[in-house]
């Protein structure tokens, strides 16, 4: 019996055992089920925040989209979700395996107004919003989550921008790119929870928008000698008669505008047009010359600032404009005006006489101050380059801050928006990679990396100024763009960098997981016909400028030539940048190549005592188009007292103008003993600039 018992009581306790284990398992799988999810969702861009399981609501055939909307913003969701892989029928008495969108205007203080939440579980998707942008942005964190995880984690996601404005610009005039082009380039936009699109519809290069009062502006504005924007600039610079059988160009008509903004207005992106004034418009002057200060076609760059008759036709130009693009904002241009004619002009001396205006600038703000005027009369704004600031910013005007971040810094000192746009991170024209890899472009070197490194407000500034930043813009200046195949190369995925700059906080902001997503949405891009730069691909920078480098010469004292000085905006940290022993990378303005302009460089190395040594040599870069190019002779010489030099060698070399960004090394090998090293380059015929990065000596 007390056997038995024992037998019994360990079976009990064995049973007891095996049920645990049972529960303990089945705990287990339900926590396996509901387990954390730590990986980031792979969407662009990074939402503000998630609490997300592995567990993932799959859609299916069966599954119904039930939309809680007033029912013009039903329809108008509907047809946009039937134009996206997310066709499923519309039941809006479904209870589960469904995609839910409810508007609710009572959720504006969480979700903000173009916010929203996502809530998933068992029964399915609901995506919560006060507003249709709201509900809009959502579905495109589903559809990117359906393609890119196979469905929609369970749990939470609550997520609102960071910034309002989240731009592109597309330079139209340098090259035209049609209306199916930027119809194209908005669906991605959107895709990517972007919401401007400024287009700079007029410049040199073409006018690009039918203004019926003045037919000549596309007649004869739009149109050019040459396709490609580099061979008609270096040629002549000829505009050409619509219809003729060299015309090169294009413009939207009004219907197509139009017909632009709705696309885009469907998809929660404002066309923000932009006319550029005073300068920028020799299409303009030469189709009109009786606006330019001289009335000779051909001639300028600038309007006639003193002659009524321009305010008359910018105003009627914009009138047609504001008529065409409901936008609160027009970008009125504004900069890099050479306010040649301005001086000499009597019209324009009168008019600053008048005005009691000192100077030019000035006389450009008067302008501006002008065309605000009229543009706010007709219940707009103004936008301007970052150049509108001088000579006294108009009361009402946003800057857009393009020659690096202090002109938006001292517009939002001042009270004023900005939207930033600096060269160094968002100039989408320039080389996203080692540029013999690549097509030609402007120069530079901005690879992804750095564009999502941008944060658009510093540190130093205070909680009120920084709510003036009112966002970020890319920027893609097309004078070396002559294809869509190109502009969308240029394009992606750096403007996925630009999209999470202005959507995301720097807090769910990491580069090797927006990397990772990146290769996704590249895919996804390729997959839909986009050509993006194939990031897999990247070479990244020249690799010297990857470590930095330890020679003899590193860290020793060097002595300008008074005669040859380095430039102040290109001294790479100054005297000691060149036995630094950091060098350059591709681009020229990396803060690690310094420039000299005065006809070359030459420099004295103080080793401190003799050594002996066995080489001696300097990288230079030429790049043509900023005039950057080889020495066309570089003399190395050594000497025991810096007083008597021995000449180590004398190379001369045939400096060739090319497309290309090439490095070379002037240097000597040897055998010798030396404390001082003078090593001495000159321009050639070209003059221009020279850029260096170290000289190393071994
Ligand atoms: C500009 O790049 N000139 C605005």
């Amino acid at each position: 019996m007390y056997l038995w018992k024992i037998l019994h009581k360990t079976n009990k306790k064995i049973q007891n055992m095996k049920q645990l284990i049972i529960l303990a398992t089945t705990l287990l799988m339900i926590a396996g089920c509901t387990q954390k999810r730590t990986e980031q969702l792979n969407v662009i861009p990074a939402p503000l925040s998630t609490d997300l399981q592995t567990k993932v609501f799959v859609l299916n055939t069966d599954s119904r989209l039930v939309i809680e909307t007033p029912t013009e913003v039903k329809e108008r969701l509907l047809a946009y979700i039937l134009s996206t892989p997310l066709t499923l029928a519309s039941d809006d008495a479904a209870q589960s395996n469904r995609l839910l969108l409810r508007m609710d205007a009572k959720l504006e203080n969480t979700t903000s107004t173009e916010g929203y939440t996502i809530t998933t579980d068992d029964n399915g998707i609901e995506i919560e919003a006060a507003t249709e942008t709201g509900l809009f942005y959502g579905l495109q964190t589903v559809l990117q989550a359906v393609e890119n995880e196979g469905g929609m984690p369970h749990g939470t996601i609550t997520d609102r921008p960071r910034f309002a404005y989240r731009g592109m610009m597309i330079d139209v005039s340098r090259h035209f790119f049609d209306k199916e082009f930027i119809k194209k380039q908005i669906d991605a936009m959107a895709r990517y929870k972007m919401n401007r699109l400024h287009l700079h519809l007029t410049d040199a290069a073409g006018w690009r928008l039918e203004i019926k009062k003045y037919p000549r502006l596309t007649q004869l504005g739009a149109w050019r000698d040459h396709p490609l924007w580099k061979v008609w600039w270096n040629s002549g610079r000829l505009y050409a008669e619509e219809g003729s059988k060299n015309a090169h160009g294009g413009y939207y008509t009004q219907e197509d505008a139009r017909e632009l903004v709705a696309y885009a207005a469907e998809r929660h992106i404002t066309i923000i047009p932009e006319i550029e004034m005073p300068a920028h418009s020799e299409e303009a002057l030469t189709a009109y010359p009786e606006y330019s200060c001289t009335h000779e076609p051909y001639k300028q760059a600038d309007f006639c600032v003193g002659n009524d008759a321009t305010f008359e036709f910018l105003e009627n130009v914009l009138s047609e404009v504001m008529e065409i693009f409901p936008s609160e904002y027009i970008h009125i241009g504004g900069d890099e005006a050479g306010k040649a004619s301005w001086p000499t002009c009597p019209l324009c001396q009168k008019r600053m006489k008048e005005e009691r205006l000192k100077n030019v600038n000035e006389l450009q703000s008067y302008l501006i101050h002008r065309i605000e005027r009229f543009i706010n009369s007709k219940g707009r704004k103004i936008i301007g380059w970052d150049e509108i600031l001088d000579g006294g910013l108009a009361p009402n005007a946003t800057v857009m801050s393009w020659r690096g971040t202090e002109g938006g810094l001292k517009a939002v000192e001042s009270g004023h928006k900005a939207i930033m746009s600096p060269g160094t991170y968002c100039y989408l024209d320039q080389y996203q990679d080692a540029p013999h890899t690549l097509p030609e472009a402007i120069g530079g070197y901005l690879p992804l990396k750095k564009v999502y490194g941008y944060n658009p407000v510093p540190d130093t500034l205070d909680a009120e100024k920084a709510s003036l930043i009112y966002g970020v813009q890319g920027n893609l200046w097309a004078e070396y763009i002559p294809t869509p195949e190109h502009m969308e190369m240029m394009i992606y995925p750096r403007i996925l960098a630009i999209s999470e700059v202005g959507w995301s906080m720097p807090e769910v902001k990491e580069y090797s997981k927006f990397h990772k997503r990146a290769l996704t949405a590249v895919e996804h891009l390729k997959s839909k016909g986009y050509n993006p730069f194939e990031l897999d691909k990247e070479v990244g920078n020249r690799p010297e400028a990857e470590k930095p480098l330890t020679h003899l010469a590193k860290g020793k004292k060097i002595t300008y030539s008074p005669r040859a000085p380095y430039f102040d905006g290109y001294s790479a940290g100054g005297d000691s940048a060149l036995t630094d022993g950091i060098r350059g990378g591709w681009n020229n303005n990396d803060g690690a190549w310094q420039g000299f302009i005065k006809g070359g460089a030459d420099v004295t190395i103080d080793l401190g005592k003799s050594y002996p040594i066995n080489s001696i040599g300097a990288d230079f870069m030429q790049i043509c188009n900023p005039e950057i190019f080889m020495p066309a002779q570089v003399t190395i010489s050594v000497s025991q007292d810096n007083e008597t030099y021995e000449e180590l060698t004398t190379i001369n070399h045939d400096v060739v103008r090319d497309d290309v960004l090439s490095f070379k090394n002037f240097g000597w090998k040897g055998e010798t003993n030396a404390r001082y090293i003078r090593y001495q380059a000159k321009t050639g015929k070209f003059r221009g600039w020279l850029f260096v990065d170290e000289i190393v000596v071994e």
